[in-house]
């Protein structure tokens, strides 16, 4: 048995009669109504497959979508040698093998913008809910008690919103926030251009020192591993906010509760946390339940309808636009290619093993087959080549019939 990590070379993809996508958990009707548009045979399931079942039910399959509940594993990517695709309805995509997939040919998109205004809007209601310490009055209210007091809360007008991370959310919840008349500074690592009255700041301590709410909009990197902990904390101004909505590894949570308990921070929302619940039936504890005027959510920034749609329609755009244009823009696994189609000739997509010599011996079979290129764009990364070409109609069938047959193909197809 071949000890490879890479298949072995094949005849071209086949797609006998209309592309066959599989779409698992439930993915929103957005991308199936798209890809049916498209002409596709689109089959769309509410459950998550297990590995064995996946095994049995990828087979013929050209395009398959997930969300984070499907493992798409070498087993599996090993028995759909026509798997054109894998779209991950979702932000994550660590349910994939990516370096398998990426061996296989298969590139796999998500979509990591599509909940942007979700989470930029549940900030702004933070920012409200706090400094009004509403999460404390309705559950006072909904207990049978009165509690009409003015002490403590205050209008956002003229505050100071602190932005950690002045990225897709950053900047979005920055322009709502000054709309409603707040100064917005931020801090980034990465040079950012300000939008609005936006101010960057030198330091995270310059922007902890400032502001009157500070937020947090960074990935999880080894960079931002809690990057808030008990000094930061203590940097920020007395009876100040903090609000994650982020990611869980990003804030130290026992720090967070001591400061909130000591009265230096006046409230906190949190919607992530370092370990959270598998599911929506298991139990959730942390150290900041029951404290007052502190936000909990279980990780919703994101989660509105219109997000679920725009994540929908965003991934089956890119399914679309690989499988009619090879373009792989935006996949998490592969070499980035996007050319425009020429009209009168015919495309050939080609994967291959990123060895000395590919190019060569395509370039070789395309002179002996006498075709004439209008366009040859390849992009590589450590172990593969993505190579699209685009020929005279009448030669690039054989032309796609031969690279196929190369001991360094992975994947070939042909577009008509
Ligand atoms: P993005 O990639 O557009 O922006 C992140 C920004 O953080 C970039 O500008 C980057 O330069 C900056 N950054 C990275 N390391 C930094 C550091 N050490 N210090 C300061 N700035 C740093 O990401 P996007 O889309 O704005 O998302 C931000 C975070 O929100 C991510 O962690 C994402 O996972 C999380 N998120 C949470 C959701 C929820 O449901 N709560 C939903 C969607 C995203």
């Amino acid at each position: 048995m071949s000890t490879s990590p890479f298949p072995s070379p094949s005849i071209p993809v086949s797609i006998d009669g209309p592309l066959k996508v599989l779409l698992l958990e439930n993915i929103h009707v957005s991308a199936e109504e798209m890809l049916a548009a498209e002409g596709f045979s689109v089959e769309r399931l509410k459950g998550a497959f297990k590995p064995e079942e996946l095994e049995e039910r990828i087979q013929g399959v050209h395009l398959l979508g997930i969300r984070s509940k499907t493992n798409v594993f070498e087993p599996a990517l090993a028995k759909a040698p026509n798997l054109l695709a894998v779209g991950a309805f979702c932000i994550g995509t660590n349910q994939v093998d990516l370096k398998s997939a990426n061996r296989h040919g298969v590139p796999v998109f998500n979509a990591p913008f599509s909940n942007t205004r979700s989470v930029a809007e549940l900030v702004i209601a933070e920012i409200i809910m706090l400094t009004r310490q509403l999460g404390d009055r309705s559950r006072e209210v909904h207990a049978g008690q009165w509690r009409k007091v003015a002490t403590g809360s205050h209008e956002v007008r003229g505050k100071t919103l602190g932005i950690i991370g002045y990225g897709h959310i950053g900047s979005q919840l920055g322009v709502l926030a000054e709309a409603m008349g707040m100064r917005v500074i931020f801090y980034d690592v990465m040079t950012k251009l300000p939008l609005g009255n936006t101010r960057s700041m030198p330091t995270l301590n310059d922007l902890l020192e400032n502001s009157d709410f500070v937020t947090l909009h960074v990935p999880a990197t080894p960079s931002t591993e809690w990057m808030i902990g008990e000094t930061q904390l203590k940097r920020m101004r007395p009876g100040s906010y903090l609000i994650n909505a982020s990611r869980g590894t990003v804030v130290d949570i026992p720090a967070l509760a001591r400061a909130l308990k000591s009265g230096h921070l006046a409230g906190a929302a949190v919607d992530v946390y370092p370990e959270e619940p598998e599911t929506n039936s298991d139990g959730f504890v942390t150290e900041l339940q029951g404290l007052p005027n502190v936000i909990l959510t279980p990780h919703i920034g994101g989660s509105t309808e219109e997000a679920q749609a725009a994540i929908g329609k965003e991934v089956a755009t890119s399914l679309i636009k690989y499988v009619k244009a090879g373009a792989t823009t935006g996949a998490v696994n592969f070499p980035q290619v996007e050319a425009p189609l020429i009209p009168g000739t015919h495309r050939i997509l080609n994967v291959h093993r990123n060895v000395p010599g590919v190019l060569r011996d395509i370039n070789k079979i395309v002179s002996d087959l006498n075709a004439n290129i209008h366009a040859q764009v390849l992009s590589t990364d450590a172990n593969i080549g993505y190579l699209v070409m685009d020929l005279d109609q009448d030669v690039a069938n054989p032309v796609c019939e031969a690279i196929a047959g190369l001991k360094t193909d992975i994947k070939t197809r042909i577009l008509s």
